[in-house]
């Protein structure tokens, strides 16, 4: 595997000075996240730095890539097709960067939905990169307190607050992001 820095510049040039930021300051909370939750923090510094690998590419360009590689689960990724840069983006980081680690293939993968079988790597990652700095939206503050705290309840917390969102605004909503809220939901409250 790459060190960092090789990893740092690749990112650099694939993503806009804002996203690139926003990579470095994901990576640098899944590190701290890791470091209380007895995860590794060297891979959830990795991982979170690449977690948007796919970010910068089309709508079009994602949906051609996923359909490609068969990485379309739910007809509503078509409607939505930005969400498909977390599947395509690990499937990118396996074929174009040689990132075998099946932990950081999944982390990246399932950091916009969440998923049912979330480990404590993907679920910092999720909220790692919901909570880093750069971000600023209603209940941030709230949600970082969680995530530094119990990972379960901040993954409800941050779930609820991204259908809330979604409401808001009139935007879809993808079903298995209320699948994924239910599941922990229950999980909080068994
Ligand atoms: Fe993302
Ligand atoms: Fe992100």
């Amino acid at each position: 595997m790459k060190d960092y820095g090789e990893y740092i510049d690749i990112i650099q040039k694939r993503l806009s000075p804002r996203r690139f930021q926003h990579c470095l300051q994901a990576a640098q909370v899944a590190a701290e996240m890791a470091g209380i939750f007895g995860a590794d923090p060297d891979k959830a510094y990795l991982t979170g730095l690449l977690h948007d690998y796919a970010k910068g590419i089309s709508g079009g360009e994602l949906l051609r890539l996923a359909d490609e590689h068969s990485l379309i689960q739910d007809e509503v990724d078509r409607w939505v097709p930005d969400l498909l840069h977390a599947p395509v983006g690990a499937y990118l980081l396996r074929h174009e960067l040689g990132i075998t680690d099946a932990e950081i293939l999944k982390a990246v993968t399932c950091h916009t939905m969440g998923a049912l079988d979330m480990n404590a790597l993907d679920k910092i990652i999720f909220l790692a990169d919901m909570v880093e700095p750069g971000r600023d939206y209603p209940g941030q503050e709230r949600l970082k307190c969680l995530a530094f705290r119990d990972l379960d309840k901040a993954m409800l917390f941050g779930l609820e607050s991204t259908i809330r969102y979604c409401l808001d605004q009139g935007r879809i909503l993808h079903p298995q992001t209320i699948a994924v809220r239910n599941h922990f939901l229950k999980r909080v409250s068994d």
